[in-house]
């Protein structure tokens, strides 16, 4: 038999990557988005987002003419055997619930035009329960005959690691109601992707679920080396240390404690919040109380940063010249869905300070969400003359940067690192008066 044909909906990070990665593979691909000018971009070639390697893959797979975008749902029920589903569920405005009106529009525009046998995958981040309605949509819309099938396959990719997580998952998640499918999936990830890999074949409420257990889980720890920042600030003591010597215990793993700004993005903030929401929904609200508390905590680094800088300048930024390095979420992305350090450069402005931002990747998106932002070209741009620099997102390029030779283009001497990963010897060393979140 022949090697399905696969098709994605929605080119974001998650659909985009899902699409190039499996042209890589030798798969026969079609990429679908209502995005007019999303489309023409990938299909000449320029990736509408930054992320290291996926640019020139997807260059390389166009090339071979395995690999197509189009606009039009039916062109993609008539190419595929396989339809991933990879649009965005993000928060609803003014709520916790995630909004669901993306992945609803896809199987609403895909089911009908559906004329032969196929299996739709859903690989968006979705309320348990999902999977479940859309199975029945899909029955509902799709003409008799044409004998497609649903399942939950969640993705677990990380922004600035997509193609290597896409090819060299930790594990794969079915969910699915039948053998078939499970077959399907079996065929398509029995790719180098699948050599190796666990496969955890279950039913659709696990399979939803994995997925925002895993990122709530990934969003406690977090919050929880950051909470053990605010006690070592009380104390005296340095979480740095602290998370090092923890981390050396096997069973707690040293891997997401860094303590700092905390978690940002388009992930973990809204699916920690959509998950409290859906739990809420279902009865089991209180099970996931402590998720607020998450939240919360991850919230108020943001507000100690912004008082970091404060109390170096002696009690107020009013007037006072900002440069704040990174607008990204984190480094290796241009996102900045929820990013910290955006929210605190956004602070920092509002109360007055004349704050200058640098990202290597990320200006353009923090300006289209902050238009009265400065962002300028470079970190010496936005250095010089400045009374306190703040380091937000831990780029390669800042922590590479000589605190002597800075020290020479500044103001004054102050430095607040919100990520924990400069050198804090050097810098102080080097005459800067250094804080950080959780280390005195
Ligand atoms: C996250 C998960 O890690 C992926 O497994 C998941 O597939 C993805 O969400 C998703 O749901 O699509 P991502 O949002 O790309 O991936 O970024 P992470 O690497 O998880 O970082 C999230 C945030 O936590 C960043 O703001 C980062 O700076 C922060 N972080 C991470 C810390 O503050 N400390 C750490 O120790 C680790």
């Amino acid at each position: 038999m022949s090697a399905p044909r696969i098709t994605v909906l929605g080119t974001g990070y998650l659909g985009a990557t899902h699409a190039v990665c499996m042209a890589a593979l030798g798969f026969e691909v079609l990429g679908m988005d209502v995005d007019k000018a999303k489309v023409e971009a990938l299909a000449a070639g320029q990736l509408p987002f930054y992320e290291p390697g996926l640019d020139t893959l997807l260059v390389e797979q166009l090339a071979t003419g395995r690999l197509r975008f189009t606009t039009s749902y039916a062109e993609v029920a008539e190419f595929g055997d396989v339809h991933f589903i990879g649009v965005g569920t993000p928060q609803k405005p003014g709520e916790n619930a995630a909004d669901m009106r993306y992945v609803d529009a896809v199987v609403d525009g895909l089911a009908p035009h559906l004329t032969r046998p196929c299996l739709i995958a859903g690989k968006s981040t979705v309320p348990v329960g999902t999977a479940e309605r859309l199975a029945d949509r899909v029955a509902e819309l799709a003409p008799a005959g044409a004998d497609a099938e649903l399942c939950w396959n969640p993705e677990f990719l990380r922004e600035g690691f997509a193609v290597e997580d896409t090819l060299h998952p930790d594990r794969l998640v079915f969910g699915v109601r039948s053998e078939k499918a499970e077959q399907t999936l079996r065929e398509v990830y029995a790719t180098p992707i699948g050599e190796g890999t666990p496969v955890v074949v279950t039913d659709f409420a696990t399979a939803q679920l994995v997925k925002v257990a895993a990122n709530s889980f990934l969003a406690t720890k977090i919050s929880f080396i950051n909470a053990m920042a605010e006690v070592c600030e009380a104390a005296g003591g340095n979480v740095v240390t602290l998370a090092d010597a923890i981390g050396y215990d096997a069973r707690i793993g040293r891997r997401f404690l860094n303590a700092g700004l905390g978690f940002g993005g388009g992930c973990l903030p809204k699916d920690i919040r959509a998950f409290m929401a859906r739990a809420g929904e279902l009865g089991a609200g209180e099970a996931l109380t402590f998720l607020q508390e998450v939240d919360a905590i991850n919230m108020r680094r943001r507000t100690r940063t912004v008082d970091l800088a404060k109390e170096l300048l002696g009690g107020t930024v009013l007037g006072a010249r900002v440069a704040v390095l990174g607008a990204a979420f984190k480094p290796d992305s241009d996102d900045v869905r929820d990013s910290p350090a955006l929210a605190v450069a956004a602070s920092l402005q509002l109360q007055g300070a004349q704050v200058v931002v640098y990202d290597p990747e990320a200006n353009a998106n923090a300006k289209r969400v902050f238009p009265t932002l400065r962002c300028v070209d470079s970190a010496t741009e936005a250095i010089t003359g400045a009374d306190v620099i703040l380091h937000l997102t831990e780029w390669k390029e800042f922590r590479e940067l000589d605190p002597v030779q800075v020290a020479t283009m500044v103001e004054q001497r102050n430095i607040v690192d919100g990520r924990n990963a400069l050198d804090v010897d050097a810098w102080r060393g080097a005459g800067w008066h250094y804080r950080s979140l959780g280390r005195p």
